[in-house]
């Protein structure tokens, strides 16, 4: 098949590199004509794990072109995949989709024969009735049939997540759509990937509900951590032990400062949004993001009530500023809320981050940025740890206990257990977790 894919972001660039890698001609397209230049020379313009490889590779066979130039690729393409941003519109949280709608426009005007014109963004129900009128509209010849197919890749591991989904959902309008989308998935297909084909709004609906449904997990084990902390439970085993319900699942279940990235607080606004239009509110999504924005800013008190009454003048070092590992994106980012909470307290922050330190730099300021976390670990008051890098599951605490002029660890991911952290004389404090452990061979026996 010939595949053109409008946006060269996160999706649309991991998208387009596995469709070459499926064997398909691909190419992607930009209006940032210097992310294109450097896509060509191999330089990728995010971090994701093992994507420069497949780019490199399809790009050696001539599966995959980069180009600024829309014209000539959809005029080609018999599916042409709309990738472009949907950011939060500023101010009400709607999806902001003027790009998606300067796209579908421009298709239009470009398209030469039967095409299929597939929104893989995430976008509100009814975009693609959208889409389809602006087709119509800039070009009446235009042969088209608009389809809904989201993704449901998480960043640091969107290459795995794409070649392996759980499903592929595919919303549809005209019957002539499913012999192509089959045959563009046809390698997940053969690896039994469930090709789930349902109306185009249904399609629409099932990314936002997907991710709102992801979010609200979060959300409750995150407040069950709190009423573990009051009542002295384990949250790690709480989970652990509704997690065996395989009605519940185990996933999704780890309690933490609040979820962040570009998709859980966006798409989470835009769902209600939508709901409260249609007059059907969604209220416990309405909760769930009001109590994560709350539990992002709370953590910074947390760190201060862990350090002491007054932080003024405290130096806090945090390990991780990225929304999770394995990525270099610091969009809606837990540390973003806690350095603000932590200066506005008067305290010093230093922080280290395998990827997210030059992203960080344009979220936040006056922050002294380390090589490794025993650089800004020397004189600190508190080292926080943020985001759960590998990098950070094997600190060496009598070095770091050496370094720190208060030994205080606030664990913020529950990587470590307390009476590994207190053997080497600090105090630990963690999400969820009783102040003094269980003793370890009862919680041993639970596992
Ligand atoms: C998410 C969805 O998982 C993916 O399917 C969708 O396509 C895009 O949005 P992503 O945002 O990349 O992917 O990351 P994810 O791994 O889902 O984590 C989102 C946030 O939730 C992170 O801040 C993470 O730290 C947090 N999280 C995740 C938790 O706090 N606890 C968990 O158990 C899981």
């Amino acid at each position: 098949m010939r595949i053109a894919v409008v946006g060269s972001g996160y999706v649309g660039l991991v998208s387009g590199a596995c469709f070459a890698d499926f064997g398909h001609e691909v190419t992607c397209i930009d209006s940032d004509a210097a992310k294109i230049a450097a896509l060509k020379n191999g330089i990728m313009p995010i971090y994701e794990p093992g994507l420069d490889q497949i780019v490199a590779k399809n790009s050696a066979a001539k599966r995959l072109l980069f180009t600024t130039e829309l014209g000539s690729a959809v005029s080609r393409a018999d599916a042409v995949f709309i990738a472009v941003g949907t950011p939060s519109r500023r101010g009400d949280g709607h999806a902001d989709l003027s790009y998606v709608h300067t796209v579908a426009r421009e298709i239009a005007q470009n398209v030469r024969n039967f095409t299929v014109v597939i929104t893989k963004s995430t976008v509100p129900v009814g975009t693609g009735d959208e889409v389809e009128r602006i087709i119509r509209e800039t070009n009446p010849q235009a042969d088209v049939a608009v389809v809904s197919n989201p993704e449901f890749l998480r960043e640091g591991a969107a290459i795995e997540d794409f070649k392996r989904p759980d499903r592929i959902v595919i919303g549809i309008e005209d019957e002539r759509a499913r012999a192509v989308m089959t045959e563009v998935y046809r390698p997940l297909y053969l690896n039994k990937a469930p090709l789930l084909f349902t109306a185009r709004r249904t399609s629409e609906l099932i990314k936002y509900a997907a991710n709102a449904f992801l979010a609200m997990k979060i959300t409750f084990i995150n407040e069950i951590a709190d009423l573990c902390e009051a009542v002295g439970s384990d949250v790690q085993d709480v989970a652990h032990g509704i997690g065996l319900d395989n009605r519940i699942g185990g996933k999704f279940l780890h309690a933490g400062p609040g979820y962040g990235g570009s998709c859980f607080p966006k798409d989470t606004l835009a769902l209600v949004k939508t709901a409260q239009d249609h007059g059907s509110p969604l209220r416990l999504i309405e909760a769930t993001v009001a109590i994560n924005d709350q539990r992002k800013r709370a953590m910074a008190r947390k760190v201060a009530r862990a350090i002491g009454a007054d932080i003024r003048g405290k130096t806090v070092a945090l390990l991780g500023l990225t929304f999770k590992p394995n990525t270099d994106d610091m969009r809606e980012s837990p540390a973003i809320s806690i350095i603000q909470g932590l200066q506005d307290g008067g305290a010093k922050v230093r922080a280290f981050d395998p990827e997210g330190m030059e992203q960080a730099k344009a979220c936040v300021s006056d922050v002294t940025y380390g090589a490794d976390p025993y650089t800004i670990a020397e004189g600190a008051d508190a080292l926080v740890l943020v985001t759960e890098w590998d990098a950070f599951r094997a600190l060496d605490f009598p070095r770091l206990r050496s370094l720190m002029n208060d030994p205080l660890f606030v664990d913020l991911r529950n990587v470590y257990r307390r009476e590994l952290i207190a053997r080497h004389g600090f105090r630990y404090v963690s999400i969820g977790r009783p102040k003094e452990d269980i003793p370890v061979a009862l919680s041993t026996a639970a596992e």
